[in-house]
């Protein structure tokens, strides 16, 4: 997709130095844009923002951002920046709503001030909570379980009142599960500590681990154990510059699932990964975790009829494939 100004556009990107940011950010650049990261590095990583202009602050800060605003003329901002951990969000909520809320609403006021009106959010699934029809579609009841799930659920909200208000225009991308890295091997999947199911499995694969825990296998399930719908990064990327050239021609608000559509259980994700790695992953199976529905499935033809999105790595041994050359070549494994 080419950008018709001369002058490549500034994007801010917050959270840019985090496993979506990084891969969003290399993208942009790729499509010609000029991405800004602002990154407070709690989890991300300075060295994957590459070329950027990085900029290590806090979205909460209203200096940092006051300064960002006044050096670039940003055509839109993209968030990534937010605490993702389930089951920490329910220990320490005050923790998630300080950060994926009232920072986003700084963020958020910061713009309205330099007079930015393009956003993207990075939502989830979570937002929908237990699901009542599967696959989910974007008017699925939205009654998020968890704090995480609510701190993201409120921002889509305040985003709606704020396209009343201000005419801000956004666009929320609820993400269903993201994995695989960047097919150039450059980037990957980096979370201290890491929660997601594919970097952990590939961990047993490489002995960083004694085994895999699988939690339940008495599920409603084909084979009993739960069923999550797996989105390559690069696609979720390509979704982002989608949005992005929809929101600067002038598109309105909007939200969009992105997920494959197909399901895969917790024990396909393990024998893919023991394809891919050759190798044996133990598995330690362990009571059923509070919260975890049996399956997780995106209906994403709002994406694909209002963006032209198609998923392009939607294979799941792809994404294993990826996600473990980057697991290989990873220094400090
Ligand atoms: N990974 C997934 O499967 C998934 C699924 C659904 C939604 N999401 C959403 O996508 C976004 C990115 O997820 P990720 O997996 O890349 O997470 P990540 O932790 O790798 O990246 C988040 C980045 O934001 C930065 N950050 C956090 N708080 C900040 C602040 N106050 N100011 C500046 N920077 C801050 C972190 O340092 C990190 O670099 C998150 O908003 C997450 O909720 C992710």
């Amino acid at each position: 997709m080419a950008v018709p100004q001369e002058a490549p556009l500034s994007i801010l990107v917050v959270g840019g130095a985090g496993y979506i940011g990084a891969h969003m950010v290399k993208s942009l650049r790729c499509a010609g844009f000029c991405p800004v990261v602002l990154d407070d590095l709690s989890s991300g990583h300075a060295d994957a923002v590459g070329e950027a202009e990085l900029v290590v602050g806090s979205m909460a800060d209203p200096v940092t951002l006051e300064s960002l605003f006044l050096r670039h003329r940003f055509a839109a901002v993209m968030h990534f920046a937010s605490f993702i951990q389930v089951g920490e969000s329910v220990s320490d909520p005050a923790k998630y709503y300080r950060n994926n809320v009232a920072a986003t609403l700084a963020l958020l006021e910061a713009m309205r001030r330099a007079g930015v009106g393009r956003f993207i959010f990075s939502s989830t699934a979570a937002v929908y909570g237990d699901p009542v029809y599967s696959p989910i579609d974007e008017d699925h009841p939205r009654n998020p379980v968890n704090p995480y799930g609510r701190s993201k659920w409120m921002i889509e909200q305040v985003l709606a009142d704020y396209d009343r208000a201000y005419g801000l225009r956004s666009v929320c991308l609820r993400y269903f599960n993201a994995a695989g890295a960047d097919p150039d091997g450059r980037l990957g999947e980096c979370h201290e500590p890491e929660t997601h199911l594919i970097p952990l499995v590939l961990q047993a694969a490489k002995g960083r681990r004694d085994a895999i825990s699988v939690f339940g296998c008495d599920y409603d399930t084909p084979d009993g154990t739960c069923i999550r719908d797996y989105i390559h990064v690069s696609d979720l990327c390509d979704a982002h510059l989608r949005a992005l050239h929809r929101l600067l021609e002038g598109g309105g608000s909007a939200c969009f699932n992105l997920g494959n559509g197909q399901g895969f259980s917790v024990r396909e994700v393990i024998e893919a990964a023991r394809r891919v790695t050759g190798r044996d992953i133990p598995v330690c199976y362990a009571a059923r975790r509070a919260g975890d529905p049996p399956r997780l499935v995106a209906d994403a033809r709002r994406a694909r009829e209002v963006l032209g999105w198609q998923p392009r790595r939607p294979d799941l041994e792809t994404i294993v494939a990826d996600a473990w050359a980057w697991e290989c070549q990873y220094p400090w494994y």
